[in-house]
């Protein structure tokens, strides 16, 4: 196969570190731009970004693309892409439109219009159409439009790749994990360093801790839309997951530590590590931020509080993170804290300097990493500030 193109999309914030994990498969020409990265390279590239990206959400095919104008162009120019030599009629199809600063008024036309094209290319070529399918279709068809430029892809992922395979029950607001391990990224952290989620909920930074830690695959255990292609290769794909699968460690006791102060919750993290063979890696116990304390000496905390907008009342919250920050200070010095928060008066509130902040968006939610180093030193030993009530 010659040179393809590619886009793979990733939550906002984590394209830098998108683009490094696409280097490291070799990937050419390699561009970050918003909400993901360009890059080009062939089949098994595309195979391998599903396979072993952990940061991705998906991984589009560029099929086409030229300037339009108004709803017409962009049916006459996906009606002349080969779309019935790249998947068979039989499969089902859903076509998504997404657009940034196109002058078209209605996105829903728009989709419509594609999805046209498509079924009229196949009139032609085959005598009959594919059926749509918007739940559950066997083929995505994406259009992505500028002001004046429209691009076709087929959607190589499938269901979106943090959906890793493994989450058949969802916690309270359990985080994506591609956004989990791209924190984790951000955070620097790779095994030894101890590692703990305090609010660790459902576990998913945990969970994908471990698996950057014994080498596993995050996209082991899934099945993707690549499989659905007429140019499918089995054999290549067969070739790089088993070569996955034979560099996996066995899960063996890691520095991974969480904690939650509802056992309900905790129960949850244990079915999903269990579910992900990966139990012995991550030790878990109940309790509350607010009264234990560090596992190790020094080490990376990551959480994600319950937002002001999701779970919680603002209100509390906002007596929360003062006595988090007294906690953080007391008892976690020599560690530096990572938290996500969508609460922009989390930095007041908490009375800690940030050393960092990293704008990352969590779906659609703006939210911050905060980054705290919490120095020895900083601490009047002896004489503990007060916990304030
Ligand atoms: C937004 S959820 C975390 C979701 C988690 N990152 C995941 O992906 O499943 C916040 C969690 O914090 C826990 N929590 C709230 N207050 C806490 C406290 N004071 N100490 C420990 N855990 C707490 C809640 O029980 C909840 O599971």
């Amino acid at each position: 196969m010659k040179g393809e193109n590619f886009f793979a999309t990733c939550p906002r914030g984590l394209e830098q570190a998108l683009a490094a994990e696409l280097a490291a498969l070799n990937a050419r020409e390699v561009k970050p731009v918003d909400g993901g990265v360009a890059f080009a390279g062939d089949l098994a590239l595309c195979y391998a970004a599903n396979l072993e990206s952990r940061v991705a959400s998906r991984v589009l095919w560029r099929v086409g693309g030229a300037r339009y104008r108004n709803e017409n162009d962009i049916y006459e120019q996906a009606r002349t892409l080969p779309w019935p030599r790249l998947f068979d009629v039989r499969r089902s199809i859903r076509v998504n439109v997404a657009a940034i600063k196109s002058p078209l008024k209605s996105l829903d036309f728009a989709t419509l219009r594609v999805k046209d094209a498509v079924c009229d290319a196949f009139r032609a070529a085959r005598g009959s159409r594919p059926d749509v399918d918007t739940v559950r279709p066997d083929v995505r068809i994406h259009a992505f439009l500028t002001r004046d430029e429209a691009t076709f892809y087929l959607d190589t992922s499938g269901e979106a790749l943090f959906k890793r395979g493994w989450r058949t029950k969802a916690g309270d607001a359990p985080l994506r994990e591609n956004l989990a391990a791209g924190i984790l990224k951000l955070a620097g952290w790779s095994a030894p360093t101890p590692l703990l989620d305090p609010m660790c909920g459902g576990g998913t930074f945990l969970i994908e801790a471990a698996m950057m830690a014994l080498d596993v695959a995050p996209g082991d255990g899934r099945t993707f839309g690549f499989e659905k292609l007429e140019n499918f290769n089995e054999k290549q794909w067969l070739t790089l997951r088993d070569r996955a699968r034979a560099r996996r460690q066995p899960a063996r006791t890691l520095p991974l530590h969480g904690a939650d102060k509802s056992g309900a919750v905790l129960q949850l993290a244990r079915e999903n590590l269990t579910t992900t063979g990966l139990s012995e890696a991550v030790r878990l116990k109940q309790m509350d931020v607010l009264d234990g304390g560090p596992p190790a000496e020094s080490g990376i905390m990551v959480m994600n509080p319950p937002y002001g907008e999701r779970l919680g009342a603002a209100d509390e919250l906002a007596a929360f993170y003062p006595r988090l920050g007294d906690a953080l200070k007391q008892r976690y010095a020599g560690w530096t804290a990572y938290i996500l928060s969508a609460d922009m008066q989390l930095p007041k509130r908490i009375g800690l300097k940030a050393s960092r902040r990293t704008p990352l968006y969590n779906g659609a939610l703006e939210c911050r990493l905060f980054e705290y180093r919490l120095v020895a030193g900083s601490l009047r030993r002896g004489k503990p500030r007060p916990v304030t009530q």
